[in-house]
């Protein structure tokens, strides 16, 4: 049976969770699989060897309709591909097209290193950026992404090429804000980070921190440069005493914890019907249907 490799990123619980639905998945079809986060792999900077796996996976949250920085990171420390097998799903927001080419540019780097990309999808979950979605929706959709899991864990085990295609504009557009992402707007981000007199000193944040980007100064937390725009550090802050001067906008009111809503019975999962109108109509038939 299959020898599988997964690297993955999560900022603040979506990816980590589908990746642990698909790998309980590829177990109980008898596959062995290791699961590791991107950010420890780079912090022990121990070199990738990736010739004992038949198939590698890669999943991360779509950032600014791109990928996060820390991805390319990662794929710097890959051997040559040799064509071996590489599969890709990202958890995001929507699933509608200016996220399809979430992947482009990595895809790529990785086809231009000798790898067969020959998976790549979307789970839609949760937003936890700028938009809060109702409890019951984030409820409703990771109960899809149940289904859609297991059908990704068969299309990945009989190598089914999937791959998301766009027009040209769409491609330039998603790239260009993906860019700008990654730059300014993470960048900006991270120099409106403030705390408040709530901070109990915990460094809790600091070790959190998937980049290494905060350190503790005179006891108390001082953001770098080096932010990925990933919401862990003011997310799970005990205290909530991470805020921000100026983009408070992208931070969710209540915050953003996926385990609090999946946990909680009371919480339905009804939120979108066939009788649902506006904005996420759209999401209907992809929530009854798991190959979409
Ligand atoms: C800085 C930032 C940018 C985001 N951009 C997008 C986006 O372009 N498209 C989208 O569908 N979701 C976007 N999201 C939402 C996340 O991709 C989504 O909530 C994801 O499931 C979070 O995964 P995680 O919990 O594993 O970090 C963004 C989130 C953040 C923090
Ligand atoms: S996690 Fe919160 S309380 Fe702890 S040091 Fe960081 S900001 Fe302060
Ligand atoms: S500083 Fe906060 S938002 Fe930026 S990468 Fe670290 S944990 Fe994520």
């Amino acid at each position: 049976m299959k020898s599988i490799l997964i690297y993955y990123f999560s900022g603040t619980g979506n990816t980590k969770e589908i990746s642990r639905l698909l790998v309980e998945e590829l177990e109980s079809e008898g596959c062995t699989v290791k699961l590791y986060t991107m950010e420890d792999q780079l912090k022990s900077q121990k070199e990738i060897n990736l010739e004992v796996y038949d198939l590698i996976g890669l999943a991360y949250p779509i950032y600014g309709f791109g990928t996060p920085g820390i991805v390319s990171r990662i794929v710097e420390g890959f051997p040559e591909g040799g064509g071996k097998n590489l599969f890709i799903y990202k958890t995001g927001a929507d699933f509608i097209s200016i996220n399809h080419n979430a992947s482009t540019e990595l895809i790529e780097v990785l086809e231009k290193r000798g790898y067969n990309v020959f998976y790549d999808r979307i789970i839609a979950m949760a937003s936890n950026w700028l938009v809060a979605y109702d409890d019951r929706l984030v409820k409703q959709l990771y109960n899809s992404a149940i289904g859609k899991v297991k059908h990704m864990s068969r299309e990945i085990l009989n190598l089914k090429r999937r791959r998301y295609k766009t027009g040209h504009f769409l491609k330039k557009l998603s790239m260009g804000i993906s860019h700008l992402e990654k730059t300014y707007g993470s960048s900006y981000f991270v120099k409106s980070l403030r705390t408040n007199q709530k901070c109990n000193h915990c460094e809790i944040c600091v070790k959190r921190c998937p980049n290494q980007n905060i350190l503790f100064v005179n006891e108390n937390p001082v953001f770098g440069d080096n932010c990925l725009w990933c919401m862990r550090c003011v997310y799970t802050c005990p205290q909530k005493a991470i805020f921000s001067k100026g983009m408070n906008f992208s931070i969710l009111k209540n915050g953003y914890d996926l385990k609090r809503i999946v946990e909680n019975e009371d919480i339905g999962s009804d939120y979108i019907t066939e009788e649902t109108g506006g904005y996420f109509k759209h999401f209907y038939n992809y929530l009854s249907d798991e190959s979409l």
